[in-house]
This record gives structure tokens, C-alpha cells and sequence, in this order.
């Protein structure tokens, strides 16, 4: 079987260029590549250096096409907290990705059922991922595909874990502490399903920090399981592992 290629890197700085270096060369061999991107904490570093190396060496954006791996449900696109908003605040209002190619799910679109099948299309007719940029969350998920019994393939409406929620949101959690999570705001969300992820032809892992590195084990030196969403790219035959020694 063929290992994951791993990238060990010192810090998260390092992480970040090294990420960023591996998607800019993607796209300049191939300029109309097809990008699935994440949000959160451990990309923001890829995406000021995926910047600062447009502004500086031209890297043009204008073929790319980017699929976002997920957005929360009933989140409007210009809700400071929706990952439209962090998609443009920190690529889109820096580099030439033209809108028409820059994909995310609709939170606010009227039918999930009906967008989870528009957003399959749209990958589909794009010709399918070419390069999967992912995080990988302390409990193993990847998008917002949480530990579970079975995972779901395709594209689809995911509630957040308790553990996710809390470290996606720690500022609502002393609001919310009496209220069940379904009563919470941000607690579900349209996620690209493990199956649209391994249907991506490179799949690039972002992990930084000590709090990641039980969930880097769990994943690529345990076995497969539902339990733990990221076990599932050992099934990838194309994977690189790009770590900072806290994770490794
Ligand atoms: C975000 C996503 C998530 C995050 C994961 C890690 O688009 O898909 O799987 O990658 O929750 O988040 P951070 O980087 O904030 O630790």
C-alpha cells in the first residue's frame, strides 16, 4: 500500500509555506486546476503566502476553479462568520479567482436536499477535484465529517459534534452552556462527504499544534474507521502529510 507522503516541517509558519508552495506549483502546471479549500485556524497562514506569492511572482488565478469543503446552514453569504466571508477576506479579495469560479455552498438555499445535488453537479461538470487542501479536527474529522457509526459519501447536511462546536465557536460557548446543541446557532452545516474528498486526485493535510497530533495518529497509523473520518484517506493513494513537529 503506499504510504502517505509526509512533509515535517518546525512550525506552523514553515507549515504554511510549505502548503502554500505546493498549491501555487499546481497551479502554475496547471492553470485550469479544480481546488477543493478549507477554512478555519490551520489554512489562514497558507492563504497570506498563497497571496504574497500572486502579488509577487504573478501566479495567475484567473482558470482556477475552488470548491469550498463546507459552509453552516442558515448562514448568510456575508455573515462575518459564514466561510464566504472568511473565503473573501482571505483569498478572494486578494487574488484573480473570477467569481463565477469560486463555489461554496448556499446557506441560506431554500431546498438542502436540492443544493447538496446542485453542488455535486458543480463539481461534476468542473470535471472533478483535482487538489484537496484539508484540516483535520481533533476528533478526526475532515470537512464536517464527525466520528460516526457510517459516514455519508456525497455531499450532505452534517450537525457538529459538542467537541466541534465549542472549538469553532468558544465565544458563544458561555451563552449557549444550558441550551442542547440543536438549539444553537451554527450547529449544522452542508459538508463535501468522505467520498466527494477521495474522489480528489491529491489530497494535501494540514495539521499544526500538539492538540492535533493524537488525531494525525489516530488517522494514519491506526486503523480505518468510521470513528475517526481522516483514517479514511489511507484508501487515497495520493496523500500528503504536511505537519509541524508539534503534530508529526
Ligand atoms: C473547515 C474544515 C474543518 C477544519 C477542522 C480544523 O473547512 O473542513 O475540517 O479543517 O475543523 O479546524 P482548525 O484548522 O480551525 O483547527
Amino acid at each position: 500500500m503506499r504510504q502517505p507522503e509526509r512533509v515535517v516541517v518546525a512550525e506552523s509558519g514553515a507549515m504554511a509555506r510549505e502548503a502554500a508552495a505546493l498549491v501555487d506549483r499546481a497551479i502554475r502546471t496547471q492553470p485550469d486546476l479544480v481546488l477543493a479549500l478549507p477554512t478555519g485556524n490551520t489554512p489562514v497562514g497558507m492563504y497570506t503566502e498563497l497571496v504574497r506569492l500572486h502579488r509577487e511572482t504573478g501566479t495567475d488565478w484567473g482558470g482556477v476553479t475552488v470548491f469550498n469543503l463546507d459552509e453552516y446552514l442558515g448562514v448568510a453569504p456575508d455573515h462575518p462568520e459564514s466561510y464566504a466571508a472568511y473565503m473573501q477576506q482571505h483569498l478572494y479579495r486578494h487574488v484573480n479567482v473570477p467569481p463565477s469560479r469560486q463555489h461554496i455552498p448556499n446557506g441560506l438555499a431554500d431546498d438542502p436536499d436540492r443544493e447538496v445535488a446542485r453542488y455535486e453537479a458543480a463539481i461534476e461538470a468542473a470535471g472533478g477535484v483535482d487538489l484537496a487542501v484539508l484540516g483535520i479536527g481533533t476528533n478526526g474529522h475532515i470537512g464536517f465529517n464527525e466520528p460516526a457509526q457510517e459516514l455519508i459519501a456525497p455531499t450532505h447536511v452534517a450537525t457538529l459534534t459538542e467537541e466541534t462546536w465549542q472549538r469553532n465557536f468558544p465565544h458563544l460557548v458561555e451563552a449557549h452552556r444550558a441550551d442542547q446543541l440543536s438549539a444553537r446557532p451554527f450547529r449544522q452545516a452542508y459538508t463535501m462527504g468522505v467520498g466527494s474528498i477521495l474522489q480528489a486526485r491529491h489530497i494535501i493535510l494540514l495539521a499544526s499544534g500538539s492538540d492535533k497530533r493524537a488525531a494525525i495518529a489516530r488517522a494514519f497509523q491506526g486503523p480505518v474507521t468510521t470513528q475517526v473520518p481522516a483514517s479514511l484517506l489511507q484508501l487515497h493513494p495520493r496523500v500528503t502529510l504536511v505537519l509541524d513537529e508539534a503534530a508529526a
